[in-house]
């Protein structure tokens, strides 16, 4: 491997309070240039692991580095750094709604600005960068209409030119097409992997269906109780062997049913 990873996690575990360990063991890496799908059935601990590359989650033990940065033991300010360079996008899009599209996407600017931008607006330069931004994802005929009146799939693309407009040096979007139609989430995940292709930004991308999964990503990563199951080259992958992330979900259920038909 040639370049450093921009997200190196090893032996990452991660509890909340006094609770069981809900990440138990993992690694990841990511590197430039590639789009990783998260996957794993609910609770398995996917925006768990996102949330601790950005200072989210109460780690117990291993390491995170992020973008060269040991987020286990980072001063405050640094922490401000590091989340500045991740760009971030979310299931439910995240915009103000009230506010235009341009305004939401020029707020992705205020991560290296900080307020001072707020008081006294934004400059022609990040104008300019946020319409490109639009029109890199199809929405610069939108950019005055307020967040709110787009569709889902209109939105999910603004807040895609929102990470952007941070020069984030990787992207996490956990679930960001489970609000979507089967057409809305191909156009989506084909932007992200061509961000991650075409911009070199790695794209740590959780998802529930795993035909999207398998057309749109280099890499899986699967958990499954906290653990990593699967960590492979998607071409490798099938929607077979991907299944041993769920086929034992109900392991308790699955058994009280063999003993029913005993
Ligand atoms: N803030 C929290 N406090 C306590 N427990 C939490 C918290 N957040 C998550 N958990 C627990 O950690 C485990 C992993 O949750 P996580 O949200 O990371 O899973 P997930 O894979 O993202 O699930 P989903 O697919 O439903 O989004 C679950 O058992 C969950 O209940
Ligand atoms: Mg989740």
């Amino acid at each position: 491997m040639t370049a450093p990873a921009l997200v190196s996690v090893r032996g990452l575990r991660v509890a909340y309070g006094d609770g069981p360990l809900v990440l138990d063991g993992v690694d990841l890496d990511l590197h430039t240039g590639e789009m990783v799908a998260l996957l794993g059935s609910s609770g398995s601990g996917k925006s768990t692991l996102m949330r601790s590359l950005t200072g989210f989650a109460p780690i117990s033990g291993g390491s995170v580095h992020v973008v060269g940065h040991d987020m286990t033991n980072l001063p405050r300010r640094r922490l401000r750094t590091v989340r500045a360079s991740v760009g971030q996008v979310f299931q439910q899009f995240n915009l103000v709604g009230r506010l235009s599209v341009l305004t939401n996407v020029l707020t992705g600017a205020l991560h290296d600005a900080g307020p001072i931008n707020l008081a006294g607006g934004f400059s022609s330069a990040h104008r300019r960068r946020a319409m490109e931004l639009l029109d890199r994802v199809g929405i610069a005929h939108k950019a005055t209409d307020q967040a709110r009146s787009l569709s889902g799939g209109q939105q999910q693309r603004v807040a895609i030119a929102r990470a952007l407009m941070q020069r984030p040096r990787i992207v996490l979007a956990d679930e960001p097409v489970a609000s979507l139609d089967p057409r809305m989430s191909h156009a989506v995940l084909g932007l992200l992997r061509e961000i991650a292709h075409d911009d070199g930004i790695p794209v740590l991308v959780s998802l529930h269906v795993l035909a999207l999964a398998l057309e749109h990503s280099d890499r899986v990563v699967g958990l499954r109780h906290g653990q990593v199951l699967v960590s492979a080259p998607t071409a490798q992958l099938d929607a077979a062997t991907l299944n041993v992330l769920y086929d034992h979900e109900n392991d308790n259920e699955e058994a009280t049913r063999v003993d029913d038909h005993a």
